[in-house]
């Protein structure tokens, strides 16, 4: 794991850009794992300024990292609705190349089988975005989660919920379930990007960096990763 401290948010975003940039030159048909949330915000804008000046993005893949329980792809809080919104509709992505979770899905185990069997029949995800819960979840893989675990329906934790409850109007409104890629999916990406930004995950950077490989700290699985960069915003040091 090789760690990589950032100036600032937008230095980051920068450094994240130009590695996906690289990834999508040398193999224009790409499978990128993408995350939602504040953290990679940034580094969309840097894309689609890419994609703006000369990036081809016609034949990339991606795989979403989550998806609500309960949400439809038209929810404006719905991972389907961001990517959209953050991404998705500024670049030219093919739409059967982008897949998200289906949170609506009548049989959501069958729906998490389908995802993990996507992902194989892709060949696998080349470069994988992370951002990292206050807990230290990746994805949706809650603290306890098993480094093995695969692409499944999980219960979110009280943090999560909380920390998710500023996005919706009500707080009975909050989804308590996601579908999430496992650790185990996750570790399975040729490179992954961790990205550590904002100011309330200064206590898990410190916690993240100092502890040993523990499902207690779901993201400390990639320590046990071959080729993953964490970038940290100095400020969080
Ligand atoms: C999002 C995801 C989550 C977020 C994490 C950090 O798809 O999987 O693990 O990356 O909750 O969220 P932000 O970036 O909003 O602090």
């Amino acid at each position: 794991m090789k760690v990589i401290i950032e100036k600032n948010y937008e230095k980051m975003s920068q450094t994240a850009g130009r590695m996906v940039e690289e990834q999508i030159r040398q193999k224009p048909d790409a499978i990128l794992g993408l995350a939602t949330g504040s953290t990679p915000l940034g580094l969309y804008k840097e894309l689609i300024l890419k994609y703006k000046n000369g990036l081809d993005c016609l034949n990339i893949s991606t795989f979403n990292l989550d998806e609500y329980v309960g949400l439809a792809p038209e929810h404006p809080q719905s991972y389907h609705y961001y990517m959209r919104k953050n991404l998705f509709s500024h670049i030219n992505i093919r739409q059967e190349n982008i897949f998200i979770p289906n949170g609506i899905a009548p049989d959501l185990k069958k729906e998490c089988n389908n995802y993990e069997r996507a992902i194989k029949n892709k060949g696998g995800v080349d470069l994988q975005i992370l951002g990292i819960g206050r807990n230290g979840h990746i994805g949706f893989n809650e603290p306890g989660s098993e480094f093995d675990s695969k692409t499944r329906v999980v219960n979110l934790s009280k943090e999560t919920i909380k920390d998710n409850s500023r996005f919706f109007d009500e707080k009975s409104d909050v989804p308590q379930k996601a579908i999430t890629m496992g650790i185990g999916t996750i570790l399975q990406a040729e490179k992954i990007i961790l990205m550590i930004a904002g100011d309330s995950k200064r206590e898990i950077t410190k916690k993240f960096l100092a502890t040993e490989p523990t499902p207690e700290i779901p993201a400390t699985a990639l320590k046990k990763h071959k080729h993953t960069v964490v970038l940290i915003n100095k400020s969080l040091l």
